[in-house]
């Protein structure tokens, strides 16, 4: 199996780590670790029985992939540095680093150095949700895939969609936590306890979305099925598009959205 060495053990490395583990993407000791902190890598070695505990820069030698778990405003120049340095020109670099283009990576790790930018989300335990992805041309994808695959699915995207991906889907699991939140609290003002009303919540919610999948229809025609003339189901809504619900659902992934392109270009 692959040698896989990851820069920065911070959250999303260790959340990547755990889902890949689990469904057995990785094996632990094809996985390496550094941090500045060494305390975070002996801490993730112990937690994920991680045996290979090889250091730099003999770890970055024997990777095939080298996750780059750093955040944005870290020394990232210093990072490529020490892969230039001591990784092998075959080896793929994975970048989590939101905004942080495949064009600069290339700046910085050279034009031939294959490179995916990966944008995850915060699922990963799950394995649903989609991570936002895109490789340059030099990313030799098909044995790269049950690695990414195993912390969420993959959508393959232009890079230039990337940071309204990260805008849209990734901050999007908020609007369905508040959702499921805001419908739970109606439930309760209705008069069911908090407990009866979250079970009815998270039940619609998942058969709503296997309905979808399993009809194939628009949610309108589902809609029509569930609303009678005149009956409980359309004056609810009718009461609900009184509220700007979709626009102001639909302004929130626009300014997530644009958050994120002021953010990468910062
Ligand atoms: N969290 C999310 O939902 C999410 C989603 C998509 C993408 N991302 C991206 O994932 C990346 C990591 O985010 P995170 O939430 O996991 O951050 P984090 O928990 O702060 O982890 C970053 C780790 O890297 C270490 N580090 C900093 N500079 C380093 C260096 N030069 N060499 C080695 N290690 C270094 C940090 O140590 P110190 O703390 O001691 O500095 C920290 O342990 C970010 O770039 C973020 O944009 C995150």
């Amino acid at each position: 199996m692959s040698q896989i060495h990851f820069i920065g053990a911070g959250q999303m490395t260790e959340a990547i780590i755990r889902a890949a583990l689990k469904r057995e993407a990785v094996n632990p000791d094809a996985i390496t670790l550094s941090d500045i902190d060494p305390e975070r890598v002996a801490t993730l070695n112990a937690r994920y029985g991680l045996s290979n505990t090889q250091a730099l820069p003999d770890a970055l030698a024997a990777a095939d992939y080298i996750v780059i778990g750093v955040r944005p405003q870290d020394d990232i120049p210093g990072v490529a540095q020490l892969i230039n340095q001591h990784a092998s020109p075959r080896a793929t670099v994975v970048s989590i680093i939101a905004g942080v283009t495949l064009a600069r990576l290339a700046l910085l790790l050279g034009e031939n150095r294959p490179v995916a930018r990966i944008i995850p989300n915060t699922l990963t335990d799950t394995g649903l949700g989609y991570s936002g992805v895109a490789f340059n041309a030099h990313v030799d994808s098909a044995p790269l895939m049950p690695f990414l695959e195993s912390f969420g699915k993959v959508m393959l995207l232009e890079e230039r969609l990337i940071d309204t991906f990260t805008g849209f889907a990734v901050a999007g699991v908020n609007y369905v936590y508040y959702f499921v939140e805001a419908l739970a609290d109606a439930g309760v003002l209705a008069g069911l306890t908090r407990a009866q009303s979250t079970q009815v919540v998270w039940e619609n919610l998942v058969g709503a979305v296997s309905m979808l999948k399993l009809t194939g229809c628009h949610p309108r025609q589902l809609m029509d099925i569930n609303n009678s003339p005149a009956g409980v189901g359309i004056n609810g809504l009718y009461e609900l598009n009184k509220s700007d619900f979709a626009a102001g659902l639909q302004s929130s992934v626009l300014a997530a959205v644009r958050r994120t392109t002021e953010l990468s270009g910062q």
